[in-house]
């Protein structure tokens, strides 16, 4: 089996559904009201348990009403949380989330997500450095995602950046990334590039292979020469949130069948995790992406 370690943000998401986004300063009436589980760290732990993997959480909650909750929702998927501490006197970290027309709106506070420091890579060092793959994210503190690289990185266990949200990092950080997993905007801002470039000039100015996700139209991958291309799989859009988490799980889980195979897959169960609603809610076992790599032959 698999072993997969995720190190990032646990969130409790606020989702409001709207028949569109209000404009600023304009009060709208929304369709539907729901919390669910979220945070990119949390989700992706997620979807790789659902994926199959042995995934280990080291992340952290506050100690809040939502913390129980949160704590469950990881442990109820399979996902061991040994490593998941809690902060007191700090509420867990929150998202509130518009969703309307398929598409979201986000913003995130991190609460206790700001207090997962480097000593919490430390204790749980053991874990990376017997892993298959660590994934990582940029909703904790940077100098947790640098501790998180160079200890992956110290023991030859593959580490995958996904650069989000977008901001800009030392070249240094990502020589020590297997991959790195941007959209074109987050890209971009790692490089200090502008955001008009071609993102295939990005792809080969990047200091490390790079899955590039593009929505709808798929991803493109480079790890030398020129970038390649897997097109997306055409669903019903209900919900665009936690489609990169799902990509990014699937890449991990998937890594061992090769770079185009991994791509192909995290596309695939990207698609899949859009036909629901919430972040977690449309995250797809193999049967699911087996299925839809049969439907669809992209
Ligand atoms: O990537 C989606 C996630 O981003 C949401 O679940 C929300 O919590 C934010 O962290």
């Amino acid at each position: 089996m698999t072993r997969i370690v995720v190190v990032g943000s646990i969130n409790m998401d606020l989702v409001t559904v709207a028949p569109r986004f209000p404009a600023p300063g304009e009060t709208l009436l929304g369709e539907r009201f729901l919390s669910v589980h979220g945070g990119k760290g949390g989700n992706q732990a997620v979807a790789a348990a659902r994926l199959g993997a042995d995934v280990h959480m080291i992340g952290v909650v506050g100690d809040d009403a939502f913390a129980p909750s949160l704590r469950e929702g990881l442990k109820q998927e399979g996902v061991d949380i040994t490593h998941v501490a809690t902060i007191e006197r700090c509420s867990s970290g929150t998202a509130s989330i518009t969703v309307a027309g398929g598409e979201n709106e986000i913003v995130v506070v991190p609460g206790a997500n700001a207090q997962l420091h480097p000593s919490h890579i430390t204790k749980a060092q053991h874990l990376i450095e017997c892993a298959d793959a660590v994934l990582v994210q940029m909703e904790i503190p940077l100098e947790t995602v640098e501790a998180t690289l160079r200890t992956a990185h110290a023991h030859h266990v593959p580490v995958i950046l996904n650069p989000a949200p977008a901001r800009q990092l030392p070249m240094e950080w990502l020589q020590l990334a297997r991959y790195i997993t941007p959209n074109q905007h987050e890209l971009a801002t790692l490089l200090g590039a502008d955001a008009g470039e071609d993102f295939r000039h990005l792809m080969r100015r990047a200091p490390c292979p790079v899955v590039l996700t593009r929505g709808v139209e798929g991803a493109w991958f480079r790890e030398e020469g020129e970038p390649q291309h897997q097109p997306g799989f055409a669903v019903e859009a209900v919900d665009s949130t936690g489609a990169g988490d799902t990509f990014n799980a699937a890449f991990a889980v998937f890594l061992h069948e090769g770079l185009p195979v991994a791509v192909r897959k995290a596309c695939a169960s990207a698609a899949l995790s859009v036909t629901r609603l919430g972040a977690r809610g449309g995250m797809p076992h193999p049967a699911e992406v087996d299925a839809l790599l049969q439907r669809q032959h992209a």
